[in-house]
């Protein structure tokens, strides 16, 4: 087996600090909801405070939107169904391509409040989400009058009115992936941001507000879960998409059961990452750290569950723990940071006891030497190992920065340890071999399947899962499938 020299990690660069700016970026002291084309008043006066997890401060207050409120909602996005649906598809996508350029032209300030609001490295909001959802505007602009393409000799027919859950893992681009498709089909929405993430969700409202969209047609309105829970439950919504854990996810399925809601559902993941003893070593570690530390590992398609074939186990395993070394925990507005902060307190609980169990079932845990700043919510990246399949740390979505690593010698072991979960979103395969990408394809139940790489999204590629990581496809051609019906 190769030795690693280990004299070569110990020139580690340090990097002064390069925080991005915030004085371009507007935020206003508080936020009321977006009704029928105007920004109004919560029905009971009540507004919640939005945190920033890397220093506890308190950044605007939102409002809380009641049932009430909700209803009011709906009921804009059915007045406007007849006029938005009824208008020719080049005329939609006019206004969705006004919606991306303008989240183009002020995306920096976009990068910016999502990192103050959510925690995570302003690399990630700048590079990545904010492009990313911009793209996906545009590439639903485009499908809007080419409708009969996409579904050919099926006369395609807006559902009705889309209500829409997100989560605060990627709160703009979830928000994209939600309302582009809708747009693009000709139905009208109300959307939610989650409760620690409103910030670029209600940005996006002004934005929306700007692109001169007929009233009515986008309402975004704020609160926690009973908000959620009132627009799943009102009578006049016709499709429900949502995106969070799996937990709610079944709740909602309940509750629209035996309804003549849409339904899709986007929920948790625990996705295997399967590194062979042929693939290019170095390449696969910065897969795995790419695939686990992520957005803090707040990712439902995170590659949290590494398999390493036995043969080169040890290699990797090592050089994955000196380049956590050098991995930099710490402000999310700092251009060096690798590890923002954790999107919550109650977040960070779950993931420390996560760990705590992962230690008390017998795991063997490394974690780098990591400062951290004073205030906020900070967790080191981690990797345990010593643990197998029945580990609950191996079984249970953990949602932050803590990786579990097991060891196989043949492929039909690795699927079946791959395949051993509830949940089926993401796998990646590192591999020379291009049949063995091909056959673990074919062999794995996850929606999506990385070769040689990971994380990796773009707006014309279908996402979605199996089992409890959900049903129904967002992106690509696929993700307008929700949002149509036939007659
Ligand atoms: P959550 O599922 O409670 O929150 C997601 C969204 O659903 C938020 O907008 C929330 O306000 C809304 N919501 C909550 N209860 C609802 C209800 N009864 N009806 C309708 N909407 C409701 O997720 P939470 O508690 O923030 O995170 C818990 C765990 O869920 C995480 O540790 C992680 O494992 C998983 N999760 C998975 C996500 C994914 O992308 N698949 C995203 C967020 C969380
Ligand atoms: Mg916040």
């Amino acid at each position: 087996m190769t030795k690693i020299n280990k004299n070569i990690f110990k020139a580690a660069w340090s990097y002064d600090e390069a925080p991005e700016s915030t004085e371009h970026v507007q935020i206003k002291k508080q936020y009321d909801l977006y009704i029928d084309g105007k920004f109004v008043k919560p029905s009971k006066g009540k507004y919640f405070a939005t945190f920033n997890p890397s220093d506890h401060k308190e950044i605007a207050k939102v409002a809380e939107a009641t049932k009430e409120d909700v209803d009011k909602a709906v009921k804009a996005a059915n007045r406007a169904f007849k006029g938005w649906s009824e208008l020719s598809g080049k005329e939609r996508g006019k206004y969705i391509f006004r919606i991306a350029r303008l989240i183009q032209e002020r995306a920096r300030e976009f990068s910016v409040i999502e990192s103050l609001d959510g925690g995570k490295p302003i690399r990630e909001s700048r590079d990545i989400d904010i492009p990313l959802a911009a793209n996906h505007f545009f590439y639903y602009a485009g499908w809007a009058d080419k409708l009969e393409y996409a579904f050919p000799n099926r006369k395609p027919k807006p559902v009705g009115v889309a209500g829409q859950i997100i989560p605060w893992n990627f709160p703009l681009l979830m928000a994209a992936w939600k309302l582009a498709p809708a747009l693009a089909t000709g139905n009208t929405v109300v959307l939610k941001p989650a409760e620690t993430t409103p910030l670029t969700a209600l940005k996006l409202a002004e934005i929306i507000h700007e692109s001169g969209i007929p009233k009515g047609v986008v309402n975004i309105i704020t609160g926690a879960g009973e908000t959620g829970a009132a627009i799943v439950n009102h009578p006049n919504v016709d499709k429900i998409a949502f995106t969070g854990s799996t937990g709610v996810g079944k709740y909602i399925q309940k509750a629209t059961a035996g309804t003549n809601k849409k339904l899709t559902l986007e929920l948790g993941g625990k996705g295997a990452n399967i590194i062979f003893e042929d693939a290019a070593i170095d390449q696969a570690v910065e897969g795995i750290v790419n695939a686990i530390f992520f957005n803090q590992g707040h990712v439902c398609c995170a590659g949290s569950r590494l398999f390493v074939q036995e043969s080169v186990a040890d290699l990797v395993i090592e050089k994955l723990k000196r380049r956590m070394e050098t991995l930099i925990v710490g402000n999310p507005l700092d251009k060096n940071t690798d590890i923002g902060a954790i999107n919550s307190k109650k977040q960070l609980q779950t993931i420390e006891n996560y760990i705590k169990i992962g230690l008390n079932e017998g795991g063997e845990i490394y974690q780098p030497n990591c400062k951290f700043p004073k205030n906020g919510n900070w967790c080191a990246p981690t990797l345990f190992i010593n643990v197998s399949q029945s580990h609950r740390i191996v079984q249970e979505e953990i949602f932050g920065p803590v990786l579990a690593i097991q060891t196989f010698r043949t492929i039909d072991e690795v699927v079946e340890k791959a395949n051993n979960t509830p949940f089926g979103l993401s796998a990646g395969v590192w591999t020379e071999k291009g049949s063995k990408i091909f056959h673990m394809t074919q062999k794995l139940n996850a929606g999506i399947v990385w070769a040689n790489t990971f994380n990796k999204f773009d707006a014309t590629s279908p996402f979605g899962g199996y089992k409890e990581s959900g049903f129904g496809r967002e992106g690509g051609l696929h993700g307008l499938k929700p949002y149509v019906k036939f007659e």
